[in-house]
């Protein structure tokens, strides 16, 4: 894929830096050189450095949230009660992600890379500062490409945010991160969608017809570019309203506009893309965006809910032009989930349960859940989730010490899985 900028008015360096994974013999892509010198100039994400652990969750970097949402059950915790899983952060920027993976998968073994030494230097700084390695068995953070990781074995979960559409040959390093993911890991990819980044792309286009470069002069005459339209200017406009904020940091309006090499999908092209890695969909990670509900009612909304689901998507696709990415989990094989609401109570009850980390308040009635949305719980529930914190591990609902009829106990936990509040175990649990 060709990038969206002529190179010819990009001003990266013809030859790679010091120390690039260009410099490996190993396989590399074509824009390596050019991109790894561009987050070189702007390290991204530009989140400032703190001490301590970062604010709050993402449940997306919490692997027991994301693996309950996609394969509907947790694998059982090993003899230390953690789930050592082992995660590799793809692309991993200055270390946000990899920050959060460390503190939200206690016990894991995280390895994060990336192609830019600069960017690097930051995620190092960032995890130190936060305390990450000491959160988990092992970090290593590696200037490598995500393309020649050959030798690291399996992962149980990849996080590759904003990388794969800035490769010349995104398929090749889809097929890579496929090769490394275990037989029953998750892939979480974020990648840009066209219909919300035509501003962005005209405001790209017009930046190099300016010969505005990549570097500091592109970073000055951009801004001088978005602040100086006329106030009515849709591209003004367009960044005033949605994205000011996101890009007050230069290395995030750098990566915004000034991008040398970079690529964007719409559906029919983002599920071919997925079938080139010969992964399977396991859901968008902001199911929310992708629901008909948030558009439509009454009789439109039941037509649109007789449609298959890539049909609805594809409504939502077309009455949604905001949309400006996409984000999702891909496994290697077909996940076959048994939907909740045809769960039985008896099954339900079977099985065992943890409490979400990725809930704020806890433990209270008024919450908030993985979305940050509010919760309000009812004593009862609250009742059931305290109940299950202080049994043994593994413990089934049926046999949690609780004056609760099982039809009520069967009712709440199917709403507070529902809310994913509380996440179910995949396994047979102990009956007492
Ligand atoms: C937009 S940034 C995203 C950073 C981080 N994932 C985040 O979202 O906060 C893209 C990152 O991908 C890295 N990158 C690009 N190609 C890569 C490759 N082949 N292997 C590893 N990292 C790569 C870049 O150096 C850059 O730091």
């Amino acid at each position: 894929m060709s990038s969206e900028l002529p190179g010819s008015n990009t001003g990266f360096p013809a030859s790679p830096p010091p120390h690039s994974p260009a410099d490996a013999s190993g396989p590399t892509d074509a824009a390596t050189p050019v991109v790894g010198a561009f987050y070189d100039r702007f390290p991204y994400p530009g989140d400032a450095l703190q001490d301590g652990p970062p604010p709050g969750y993402n449940w997306r970097w919490c692997v027991d949230s994301a693996w309950a949402f996609a394969f509907g059950g947790l694998p059982p915790r090993d003899g230390s009660g953690q789930r050592a899983w082992r995660i590799l952060d793809a692309g991993c920027g200055t270390g946000v992600s990899t920050d959060y993976l460390c503190h939200l998968n206690p016990g894991s073994r995280v390895l994060a890379v990336d192609i830019s030494p600069g960017t690097l230097a930051v995620a190092e700084e960032r995890t130190r500062r936060s305390g990450a390695a000491g959160r988990v068995r092992e970090l290593r953070i590696a200037c490598r490409s995500l393309l020649d990781l050959n030798d690291e074995g399996e992962f149980d979960y990849i996080n590759s945010v904003g990388v794969l559409h800035h490769l010349d040959r995104p398929e090749d390093g889809l097929q890579s991160l496929a090769r490394r993911l275990a037989p029953t890991g998750l892939l979480h990819l974020f990648l840009y969608a066209d219909a919300g980044r035509w501003e962005i792309r005209r405001t790209q286009r017009a930046l190099a017809l300016l010969r505005a470069g990549t570097g500091a002069e592109g970073l000055r005459l951009g801004r001088q570019l978005l602040g100086s339209l006329p106030s009515e200017n849709r591209l003004r406009r367009h960044h005033e309203e949605r994205w000011a904020l996101d890009t007050a940091a230069d290395a995030n309006f750098a990566d915004m506009y000034l991008h040398p090499q970079e690529t964007s999908y719409d559906l029919e092209r983002l599920f071919a893309f997925i079938a080139s890695g010969g992964l399977q969909f396991a859901g968008f990670s902001n199911p929310e965006v992708w629901d008909p509900a948030r558009l439509l009612q009454g009789e439109l909304l039941e037509r649109a809910q007789a449609l298959p689901l890539r049909e609805q998507w594809a409504l939502v696709e077309n009455l949604d032009p905001a949309i400006s990415h996409f984000e999702f989990f891909l496994t290697p094989a077909p996940q076959r989930q048994e939907p909740l609401a045809e769960a039985s109570d008896e099954a339900l009850l079977a099985s065992g349960g943890e409490r979400n980390r990725c809930i704020w308040g806890w433990p209270g009635t008024s919450m908030l859940g993985p979305d940050l949305q509010p919760l309000d719980l009812e004593d009862g529930d609250l009742e059931l989730l305290k109940a299950l914190e202080a049994a043994p591990a593994d413990t089934a609902l049926i046999a949690l010490p609780l004056p609760m009829e099982n039809a009520e106990r069967a009712r709440r936990a199917r709403r507070l899985i529902r809310d994913r509040v509380l996440l179910r175990l995949a396994t047979t649990c102990r009956a007492a």
